[in-house]
């Protein structure tokens, strides 16, 4: 049975940017929209200028501002971009209608399916094998051995950057697995 479903999910590299895609389509972009960038989305995704930050991409491969982004995105929401490596991202919207300060890799720790985000239940669900991550990507139900990984998240110029995550990882109090 799983192994069916992670055939579908699992991941290589135009599998993950597949998934990105239909996360972001969930997201109600327009047919139109998504179908521009499917070429694009589907290309190998940018190398970061020094391997560490990179500007996050929307599904069409145009950068993301912060301005127009909170335009689009309430409170609480959390949306995938193309991040790190082209990784799908969530960059997460705060209460108070910011950029969180951290944007969470939705690939899951357990065999590498790209999680979606459930609003309803206030969790990320992968759908491979029942994984769940609370809000910032903790585990709370296995068999996902690690959190999501983690990138900062900046903005300069309005462009929303993002960067790799060294530092420890305040959920954990550890050293990042992804390091
Ligand atoms: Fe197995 Fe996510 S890939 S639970």
């Amino acid at each position: 049975r799983c192994s069916t479903t992670v055939s579908e999910y699992a991941i290589d590299e135009s599998k993950r940017m597949t998934m990105n895609l239909l996360l972001l389509g969930a997201s109600a972009l327009p047919v139109g929209y998504i179908a521009s960038g499917l070429i694009q989305a589907l290309a190998p995704p940018k190398k970061a200028g020094e391997g560490t930050t990179q500007v996050a991409q929307d599904i069409s491969g145009a950068f993301v501002t912060a301005s127009s982004w909170l335009k689009g995105h309430k409170p609480g929401d959390h949306s995938l971009v193309q991040g790190l490596n082209g990784e799908p991202t969530y960059l997460v919207v705060t209460e108070d209608n910011d950029l969180q300060k951290f944007a969470i890799n939705s690939v899951c720790t357990h065999l590498q399916c790209v999680v979606p985000w459930n609003a309803a239940e206030n969790k990320f669900m992968c759908p491979c094998h029942g994984s769940q991550y609370n809000s910032e990507g903790t585990v709370v139900r296995g068999p996902a051995p690690l959190p999501l990984a983690l990138a900062h998240v900046a903005t300069e110029d309005d462009l929303v950057q993002l960067t790799q995550w060294e530092e420890l990882d305040f959920r954990t109090g550890g050293t990042p697995w992804w390091k």
